[in-house]
């Protein structure tokens, strides 16, 4: 039967070098502002994280992209036994200056998630979760990466990765904020504008505001990225899109992810597992 998934150009490999620099080159001031977490990922992320990939006591987790490793002690700090790595050299300097015996059990590498022969070095079928926190679109490619989970995790083991929701908060999309008068009231109506999605592109931004340079982002939209994970095997079994809550302390700017945008989740969160 043909396979009648939808099959799109995922992989930017023209920008893997360029994505290594720029994060060696920001991990600094990456991990003075971030440190052990914020906002998207304390309140967007992480719950849901921790629900979905649900980890046990003993269990080996791999951290995939850790950056200065917030998650990867996390995990450690709910016992798992981590294993966790990233690209950029310096972001694991800083992974290992944080990290301390009451963070548990955790091994970081540097390494490219799509070096396939890199990652194999893992050994098979050994994981029995993989976790990948708001990093997928910052990666050149994504479909070696799929594959070697594929491999590294046990039968029944779950991939769990968070991302930039591709529909509303990605490079051809806007806030606005729009107000009108209606019975004599004031009334502020705020929304996304999207004028692109269809087709994977690579664009420029900064991840956090004052970031010494812009990185490169890769968009791609969801048939696009789940295909990726869906061809190799994997099945899709969770799903969660993440906003503010009206609740929320408002941010700087009226105009930012925050409780104005309650009704528009920036953040969405997925789970594969390996049959
Ligand atoms: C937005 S940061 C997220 C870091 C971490 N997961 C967190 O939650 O704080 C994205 C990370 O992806 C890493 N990265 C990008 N491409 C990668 C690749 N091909 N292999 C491994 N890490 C990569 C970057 O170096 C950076 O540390």
């Amino acid at each position: 039967m043909p396979d009648l998934r939808g099959k799109a150009e995922t992989s930017f490999p023209e920008y893997r070098h360029e994505v290594e620099r720029v994060w060696n080159h920001n991990s600094a001031y990456w991990d003075s502002s971030m440190g052990e977490g914020n906002d998207f990922v304390d309140v967007l992320c992480w719950p849901v994280i921790e629900k979905l990939l649900s980890v046990q006591p003993g269990q080996l987790a791999l951290d995939v992209a850790c950056g200065n490793g917030l998650t990867s002690r996390r995990l450690g700090r709910l016992g798992a036994r981590v294993v966790a790595f990233d690209v950029a050299e310096e972001m694991i300097r800083f992974a290992r200056k944080r990290s301390s015996v009451e963070d548990g059990d955790i091994r970081y590498f540097v390494l490219d998630a799509n070096d396939e022969e890199g990652m194999a070095q893992f050994g098979g079928e050994k994981f029995d979760c993989a976790l990948s926190n708001m990093a997928l679109f910052d990666m050149a490619e994504i479909e070696p990466l799929f594959r070697s989970l594929f491999s590294l995790l046990k039968p029944g083991g779950r991939f769990v990765f968070s991302m930039m929701h591709p529909c509303f908060n990605q490079a051809s999309s806007a806030l606005y904020g729009e107000r009108e008068e209606r019975d004599g009231e004031e009334v502020m109506t705020y929304g996304v504008r999207v004028n692109g999605y269809m087709t994977p592109t690579m664009f420029s931004g900064r991840a956090l505001g004052g970031q010494p340079l812009p990185q490169p982002y890769f968009h791609r939209p969801l048939y696009a990225l789940l295909n990726v994970g869906l061809q190799v095997g994997f099945v899709l079994d969770g799903i969660e899109e993440r906003a503010f809550p009206t609740t929320h302390q408002p941010g700087r700017r009226e105009l930012s992810w925050g409780p104005n945008f309650s009704e528009i989740p920036p953040v969405i969160v997925f789970r594969m597992q390996r049959p």
